[in-house]
């Protein structure tokens, strides 16, 4: 929420060590975050401002130079991750121009990350919570008088496993398989194709390679933002999906997700298929299977909680391993790393005795719709 994959370490940070990835700031004036240029290429018409070029991440060859890495995993994410990095640039020039009174470079460049962080949060909670929660939720919830989130018994927020492992994944079925995503892929597609494919968003990003020699975003590429901010338009794909309990089918064959050919191809599948990765790491983690949770609980000593009502109580300073049927919690915020979920799909295989069907069985997702 503080936007650190935005800002690394500041532009103060001493230079790291050789090999790992830092945030680049902007040597002429170091307020400001480095971008990157667009590659000109000859297919479809330049996307406005034409002139514009400075519309890619920044890169070291193809290698995103950015505060987390994942932001540069499809191109949708990695242009709003531009778009963020440019608006803090923006800010920057504002402030001189309104707030003279602050001087250096130190004291602009905290202010202008101040209003970019701000401005985050207040569109995560006005835009995007009030978006996807019932009208009159996140007023219900920001005006009342009782702690509902808990905060005050705690001295760290933290993040129940209930809501990384499960819950807040349900942005997963928001995603589509195609998208209107500017005038070379979408409408009017007169130029090079009438949609831009799942495949492509994946391909056409530093780990997807950009699909061809070019080594930064090709200028057929930026996003057409208003395509997607207009909420009176009534064209699907300039939307996200419902939210249900539906997949859209490329997410049974990620690209992008297994960087390791030695990988045997079962686990290579299941790796790319993100239903069974998200229940295979809710079996793994503990968590209680949606049936229990619908269920009275099993055990009078470890009741599950009977109401919709969240509770954020900290109960066990561990997570629980394997199957469960009772509602367990995490002490503390848990983050996913690409090797423990590798360690934890080979135990988990070898102590079911089975390998997982190929990812072209999709028995476990819903019919695909895009
Ligand atoms: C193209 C879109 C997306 C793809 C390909 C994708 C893919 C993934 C993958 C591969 C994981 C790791 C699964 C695991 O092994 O545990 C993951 C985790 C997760 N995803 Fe997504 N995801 C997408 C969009 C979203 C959206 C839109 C949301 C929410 C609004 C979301 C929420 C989460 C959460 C909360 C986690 C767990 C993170 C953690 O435990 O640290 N994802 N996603």
């Amino acid at each position: 929420m503080n936007l650190d994959a935005l800002y690394g370490d500041g532009p103060f940070a001493p230079p790291p060590p050789p090999g790992t990835v830092a945030v680049p700031y902007q040597a002429q004036d170091r307020a400001k975050l480095q971008l990157g240029a667009l590659t000109p290429v000859n297919i479809g018409v330049r996307i406005p401002p034409v002139d514009d070029l400075a519309r890619d991440l920044p890169r070291v060859g193809k290698v995103a130079q950015i505060g987390d890495g994942r932001n540069d995993e499809n191109l949708i994410v990695a242009q709003l991750h531009l778009a963020f990095l440019r608006f803090h640039n923006a800010a920057v020039d504002w402030v001189r121009a309104h707030e003279p009174e602050r001087t250096g470079v130190g004291q602009v460049f905290l202010r202008a990350r101040d209003l970019t962080r701000w401005t985050y949060q207040w569109l995560c909670v006005h835009d995007f919570l009030e978006t996807i929660t019932q009208p009159g939720t996140v007023d219900a919830v920001l005006t009342n008088e009782d702690d509902l989130l808990d905060l005050a018994s705690r001295d760290v927020p933290y993040m129940p496993l209930e809501f990384s492992v499960a819950a807040y994944r349900f942005g997963h079925s928001m995603v589509r398989g195609t998208y209107d995503w500017n005038r070379n892929f979408g409408r009017p597609g007169n130029n090079t194709a009438k949609v831009a494919t799942f495949e492509q968003m994946f391909q056409f990003t530093g780990r997807g390679g950009f699909a061809g020699p070019a080594q930064t975003l090709p200028g057929n590429w930026p996003a057409e933002w208003d395509r997607f901010v207009d909420r009176n338009s009534l064209l699907d794909d300039r939307f996200a999906r419902r939210i249900d309990t539906h997949l859209a089918f490329p997410l049974s064959q990620m690209v992008n997700q297994v960087d390791d050919p030695t990988l045997p191809g079962a686990i290579q599948d299941l790796l790319k298929h993100l239903a069974r990765r998200n229940l295979l790491r809710g079996y793994r983690l503990g968590l209680p299977t949606g049936q229990a949770v619908a269920e009275p609980s099993p055990s009078p000593r470890s009741p599950v909680p009977s109401s919709p009502k969240v509770s954020t109580r900290r109960s066990s300073p561990r997570c629980s391993r394997g199957p469960s049927l009772t509602a367990r919690r995490c002490g503390s915020t848990y983050f996913a790393k690409p090797s423990a979920m590798r360690k934890a799909t080979r135990s988990a295989l070898s102590a079911a005795g089975s390998s997982p069907k190929p990812s072209s069985d999709t028995s476990d997702t819903t019919p695909p719709r895009t």
